[in-house]
């Protein structure tokens, strides 16, 4: 609590004292940079003799890579199963990635979620027993690829209290083509685009107290968040989640090696089992490119660069307008989840991400946001409704960067407004508040997350 109070007056000494701190959202890991690199930029803390690796990964984290047996080994390991060739694929620019238009776009960075009820042995989503935790939709050849995925979205109008609809889309997950029998009976599926990869080493280095004292702190309107318990394969214990969108993954070297495997089919030292069920034999049966076919240097230095990659600063944050949509933020209770300023504690991965004031605008928690968002899969300890509070730090620039403006878990949401729109449970009421607002109050709101 006291730590609480004390962070929550340095901020806004801070905000007082000089309105420039308030821009400097990833503190001492803020650019000014507001191009199309804006999300790729390493940290300006960052001392210079990691940049070669802070290069060296993000090479890697573009990098297209290939089916084993290959002569360049380095890059050899995708498969047997997979969805897309490399991470950028998904996380193009870093920024969030990109929902499909309809059923007859290419499910490009959606990728789908499956288990089935009850839980495994870790205390995770229990996997199904044939298609495994996450639907494949590439396989090598000779290896059938899992199915095929697909949105279609059905529209509803929603009236603001000034007259105004707005359309909102509700995706529905259709699966085709399953080439490993059908998934009957009770299968919990959950359809995810990647969220944003910038900043995440300073919300890794906020420490457990601090997401401990956020979710002990006391809320307005009934708000509660909670932090999710989850597994950690390194230490081979329970520890805090923090990434995913349900925080299911508790660091980036979990999260990071969980991707090179369950959505590229690449081993290593962390995860080191091809993404094989026992029933998929062909899948088995193929060759690996080495063992792992991840070297630990190369997960480490794809581990630095999303680890460093620094925030951008805000943008024309004395606007009048944008300081109006400022304080409506806070009357209205956005900031009672996407909470502005945090301090980051002493992170010995990489000290210069430590003690810093960042303004993430996120507490990290999981919060029940509602039917209609729900994805009806609990992922650890988070439940089907429950969603973890996206950073909105860097958020006005994903027009520009993402070329498009798909929002939320699953890239329903097609513009800022629409994703406040769809906030429920928790956040029912703030939303109603945005509902009421003027056509002006509502431009200042937007205005001012779009200076983020
Ligand atoms: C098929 C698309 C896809 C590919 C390929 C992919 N990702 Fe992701 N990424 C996602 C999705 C979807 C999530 C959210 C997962 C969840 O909620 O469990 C995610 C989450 C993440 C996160 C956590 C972000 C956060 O805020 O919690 C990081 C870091 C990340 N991915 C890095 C990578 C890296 C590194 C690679 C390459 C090894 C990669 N991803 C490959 C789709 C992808
Ligand atoms: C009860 C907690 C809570 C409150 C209150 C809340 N949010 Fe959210 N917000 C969330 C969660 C959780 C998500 C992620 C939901 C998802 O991915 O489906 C989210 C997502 C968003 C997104 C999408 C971000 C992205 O990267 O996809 C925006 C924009 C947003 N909120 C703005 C607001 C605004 C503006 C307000 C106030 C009107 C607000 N939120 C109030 C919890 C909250």
């Amino acid at each position: 609590m006291m730590r609480l109070s004390l962070v929550l007056a340095l901020s806004l000494g801070a905000a007082s004292a000089a309105g420039a701190a308030e821009t400097l959202s990833g503190g001492s890991s803020t650019v000014t940079d507001a191009g199309r690199e804006a999300y790729s930029r390493p940290s300006p803390a960052l001392t210079p003799e990691r940049l070669p690796e802070f290069f060296k990964g993000r090479g890697l984290f573009r990098q297209s890579w290939v089916i084993p047996p290959a002569e360049d080994i380095e890059i050899a390991g995708l498969g047997p199963l997979y969805n897309r060739i490399s991470c950028a694929a998904c996380h193009l620019k870093n920024a969030r990635g990109k929902s499909p238009d309809g059923p007859d776009d290419d499910a490009g960075g959606l990728l789908i979620r499956l288990s089935v009820p009850g839980r495994s042995e870790n205390g995770g989503p229990r996997p199904h027993p044939v298609y495994g935790d996450q639907l494949q939709n590439h396989g090598i050849p000779g290896v059938a690829e899992e199915g095929r995925v697909s949105i279609e979205y059905a529209e509803f109008a929603v009236t603001l209290a000034d007259g105004e609809t707005v359309s909102l889309r509700t995706p529905k997950i259709v699966l085709s083509d399953l080439r490993y029998g059908p998934l009957e009976g009770d299968v919990l599926m959950s359809a995810r685009v990647g969220p944003a990869v910038y900043g995440l080493g300073l919300l890794e280095a906020a420490s457990d107290e601090t997401l401990l004292d956020l979710e002990r702190r006391s809320k307005r309107d009934g708000i509660e968040g909670r932090v999710n318990r989850v597994w950690d394969a390194a230490s081979g214990r329970v520890a805090i989640g923090r990434f995913g969108h349900k925080a299911n993954v508790p660091n980036l070297p979990q999260q990071i090696a969980g991707a090179f495997l369950g959505d590229m089919g690449i081993t290593s030292s962390l995860l080191p089992e091809e993404n094989c069920t026992a029933t998929q034999k062909d899948c088995r049966m193929a060759p690996s490119a080495r063992r792992p076919e991840l070297a630990p240097e190369q997960l480490d230095a794809v581990v630095l660069y999303v680890r460093s990659l620094a925030v951008p600063a805000r943008r024309n944050p004395d606007d009048p307008e944008v300081v109006r949509g400022e304080s409506l933020f806070r009357e209205i209770g956005c900031n009672e989840c996407h909470v502005e300023t945090l301090q980051t504690g002493r992170f010995a991965p990489l000290p210069e991400l430590s003690n810093q004031t960042i303004h993430p605008y996120t507490d990290l928690l999981v919060h029940d946001m509602g039917a209609e968002l729900a994805d009806g899969r609990p992922d650890f300890q988070a439940g089907p409704r429950e969603w973890r509070t996206a950073p909105l730090w860097g958020i006005g620039l994903a027009a520009s960067i993402a070329e498009h403006t798909t929002f939320l878990h699953d890239g329903r949401a097609r513009n800022i407004l629409e994703a406040v729109l769809w906030h429920g449970g928790e956040a029912a009421i703030v939303r109603d508040r945005v509902k009421g607002l003027g056509k002006s109050d509502r431009q200042a709101l937007l205005r001012f997350l779009e200076s983020l």
